[in-house]
């Protein structure tokens, strides 16, 4: 018999994008909106539909004619496709999948192709059910996020995937890197407390498992962050950025092929912990109290010294985080503890062995692919402990 041929088949596809950090972005004076649009000097008027987080236009109304007059300041090579949307802001734009569909079946409806700017404006969420949208329709609008809440700027903003809630948190979505960055620090003057220091806990993740300078100096400035500190605050956040940034370009996989994913260090209870509360716990809350739970567990089996764990544990603290939330203590029929079952949860989106990233000094990390459930049992009621210690 012929032998069928086989074809071996390889490409590779590569990725730039622009983060810039810029203040009044939407000034008429300021041309980082134009001049990223006009990046790739194509001699057109650029086509784009904004979509801002409802929470910020509660808060500050006038930004839709802000917006629309910079795209008629700009119209030489600007031009608006309808009128500024408001997105539902939080979650809630993640949780019903009707909701990025609304927005895919406007994309087509106004015949966005796929050299037309779709321009997010909010949160994590936000940008995240909108980049949802944005990477099916056509295969691939071109997304220029706006990131307005710290977690945004730092970490969920500058990243190369997207995602929508469905049966499980961020079930559904794609790797699908955006056109630009586009990060405005004003922006972040208007968040509620809570939002505001949710990015910091994504800042000592990072800092705990790739950076010990940023960390001693996240220590430093820990009461800063509740003290609505602006300077403290954008320094953390153009850092965090920057850690974030280099990880992704440099840690050999960007589309989470293999089972590691050290940038979810502290996040497999932390995500069940905000399915478990509804929500009721923001990411940021979950991500500080999963990050110590972590480093606890970390120092019982001594990759971590106990005057390192008590660092994190005082800087979480400082920078105004609870660490502790009844939802731990939640069990099924069996009476296993509900969290653990984050552990499963976190596999089952990764596929393959379990892999979970843990400090081994402060930064520094390797992956366990066992967890000793009596040790991490122990590290929660040590949790608790320091929680009411406080
Ligand atoms: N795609 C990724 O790589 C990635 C990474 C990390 C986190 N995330 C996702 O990001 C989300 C969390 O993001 P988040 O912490 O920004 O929370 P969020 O998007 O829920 O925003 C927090 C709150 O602040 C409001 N808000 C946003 N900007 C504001 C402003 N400037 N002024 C006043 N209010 C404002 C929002 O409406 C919301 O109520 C989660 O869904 C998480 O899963 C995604
Ligand atoms: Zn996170």
């Amino acid at each position: 018999m012929e032998a069928a041929p086989t074809y071996h088949q390889q490409i590779s596809v590569s990725w730039a994008f622009p983060v810039l950090f810029t203040r009044h972005l939407f000034a008429p004076e300021n041309p980082v909106l134009r001049e990223t649009a006009s990046r790739l000097n194509e001699q057109r008027r650029h086509r784009a539909i904004v979509y801002v987080d409802s929470r910020i236009l509660e808060r500050d109304p006038s930004l839709s004619q802000r917006v629309e007059a910079y795209f008629a300041a700009h119209a030489d090579s600007l031009s608006l496709a309808a009128e500024v949307q408001s997105v539902p802001g939080g979650e809630a734009c993640k949780n019903d999948l009707r909701y990025a569909e609304s927005v895919m079946r406007q994309l087509l409806e106004l015949r966005m192709d796929r050299q037309s700017y779709v321009i997010a404006i909010g949160g994590g969420a936000v940008l995240d059910s909108i980049g949802f949208a944005a990477a099916l329709v056509h295969r691939g609008l071109r997304l220029i996020r706006v990131p307005t809440t710290v977690l945004g700027q730092n970490d969920a903003g500058v990243g190369v995937k997207n995602a929508v809630n469905y049966l499980g948190k961020n079930a559904l979505g794609t790797f699908a890197p955006p056109f630009a960055v586009l990060n405005d620090f004003e922006f972040l003057r208007s968040l509620p407390d809570r939002d505001w220091l949710s990015g910091v806990a994504e800042a000592f993740k990072v800092a705990i498992i790739r950076d010990r300078a940023f960390f001693d100096d996240l220590c430093q400035a820990a009461p800063r962050y509740p003290a609505r500190d602006f300077d403290a605050m954008t320094d953390l956040v153009a850092r965090c950025a920057s850690l974030h940034l280099d990880h992704i370009r440099t840690n050999g996989d960007p589309f989470e092929y293999g089972t590691a994913r050290p940038l979810d260090f502290g996040h497999w209870s932390a995500h069940k912990m905000e399915l478990l509360s509804n929500f009721a716990i923001s990411h940021g809350e979950a991500v500080a109290t999963g990050v110590l739970l972590d480093s606890i567990y970390a120092e019982s089996k001594g990759w971590i010294t106990a005057a390192e764990l008590d660092r994190i544990d005082t800087g979480l603290r400082q920078s105004g985080f609870a660490l502790w939330f009844d939802v731990l203590e939640l069990r099924d029929a069996d009476h296993l503890r509900l969290v653990f079952a984050g552990l499963r949860d976190f596999q089952e989106h990764l596929g393959g062995e379990l892999c979970v990233t843990f400090p081994r000094g402060i930064g520094a990390r390797f992956e366990a692919s066992e967890i000793d459930m009596e040790a991490m049992e122990a590290a929660l009621l040590e949790l608790k402990r320091r929680a009411r210690a406080v």
